[in-house]
């Protein structure tokens, strides 16, 4: 066996998590930049509890609220500007992965000189960031402990990583109870997200035994969750294992960064303004029937881990939670299969498709049920 792994931030997965580690708040800077989307993280009580912290610890801060869902490079720019404005030396993202990516990005980008065009070439960065700390509170994305933040990129007309280890952030605060209100469409989509994540990181060139154990535990707890997701009817304890889920779908996609499934879901948010991790699972059930047709042996680890007999239960699944799907042209199925081929992120398949057969996974993830 041969393989390696890094990731460096420290996790604290416990409910309270804020209030109990204010030790873990100290040493990053004199005054903070919280950055937040509009809502949500003063309604489920993750930025009041941020800011009480931070003043038991003598740390300022200022407030960045206006974070948009799928960031721009502009909104990121923005949340520069303020940044300096305020003097804060240190950023906090409290939310979602939009303000997640957006706090990375602003962490990152307020310390390199890059004009727009260079943002994601990764052969320009300087080895300086500012410290990050993270409070996700939705159970998704795992871009609390990643080294990516996904930006709307305009000239590619997709979503783009800024990728560098200099993302990963110091430390991640998970606490459940900040996600048990999330609505019931934003938890189906992020946690197709997560699951996403881990079933990649299984059929992507670079899993290796670790990763795949990683996976398999957060495709286990989200194959607990599956009840849950279909009803709508959710306890402390499923929400809990969906952002444990979640977890798991960061750490590996940090060391297997994504495959066709992502790379075929962008085109779908950036033209059809598709969320996320709908995106993906409209997508999923398609690669991993291509997957299975030579390597059966992965595909039924997920199909397993997932407690389901074989992986027609698990399409009628994804069916069933997806639900009515927006209405596509053959001409937008030819436009997304050409751009999506394209992409850094096919090579890194298992199995990667030909572009005939990624229209042909399109297709079948729109005709359906
Ligand atoms: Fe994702």
């Amino acid at each position: 066996m041969n393989f390696s792994y890094f990731n460096p931030t420290h996790l604290y997965f416990e409910q309270n998590c804020v209030a109990a580690h204010p030790e873990a708040f100290r040493g990053w800077g004199r005054r903070a930049l919280l950055v937040t989307g509009r809502h949500s993280a003063r309604a489920n009580g993750s930025l009041d509890a941020v800011c009480q912290v931070l003043e038991s610890q003598g740390i300022s801060w200022s407030l960045f609220d206006q974070t948009i869902p799928n960031p721009t490079l502009a909104s990121v720019r923005q949340g520069i500007a303020f940044l300096k404005e305020e003097q804060a030396n240190f950023v906090i993202g409290i939310g979602g992965g939009s303000p997640m990516d957006t706090a990375k990005a602003i962490a990152f980008l307020a310390c390199q000189d890059l004009p727009d065009a260079a943002v994601f070439d990764s052969r320009q960065y300087q080895d300086k960031v500012l410290p990050l700390l993270m409070v996700p509170t939705t159970a998704g994305t795992g871009s609390e402990v990643t080294p990516y933040a996904v930006l709307m990129n305009e000239a590619a007309h997709s979503k783009s990583s800024i990728s560098t280890p200099w993302l990963y952030p110091r430390a991640a605060f998970l606490d459940p109870q900040y996600t048990w209100n999330v609505g019931l469409a934003t938890t189906r989509w992020t946690a197709i997200d997560a699951l996403s994540h881990s079933v990649e990181g299984i059929l992507s060139q670079k899993g290796d035994p670790m990763i795949t154990a990683l996976a398999l535990d957060g495709i286990r707890a989200f194959g607990q969750c599956r009840e849950a997701l279909l009803s709508g009817k959710f306890t402390p304890e499923t929400r809990e294992r969906l952002l444990y889920a979640s977890l798991l779908g960061g750490l590996v996609l940090a060391h297997t960064s994504t495959t066709v499934v992502h790379a075929m879901g962008y085109s779908l948010t950036y033209y059809k303004e598709i969320p996320h991790g709908r995106a993906n699972g409209l997508c999923l059930g398609g690669y991993m029937e291509l997957v299975q047709k030579t390597h059966p042996q992965p595909v039924d680890a997920i199909r397993e881990a997932l407690g389901l007999p074989d992986l027609a239960a698990f399409r009628e699944f994804l069916d069933r939670l997806l639900g009515e799907r927006e209405p596509v042209t053959e001409e937008e199925i030819l436009l997304f299969s050409q751009e999506a081929s394209g992409r850094r992120n096919i090579p890194n398949s298992l199995v990667p498709p030909t572009p005939e057969q990624v229209a042909a996974i399109y297709r079948e993830g729109f005709r359906r049920p």
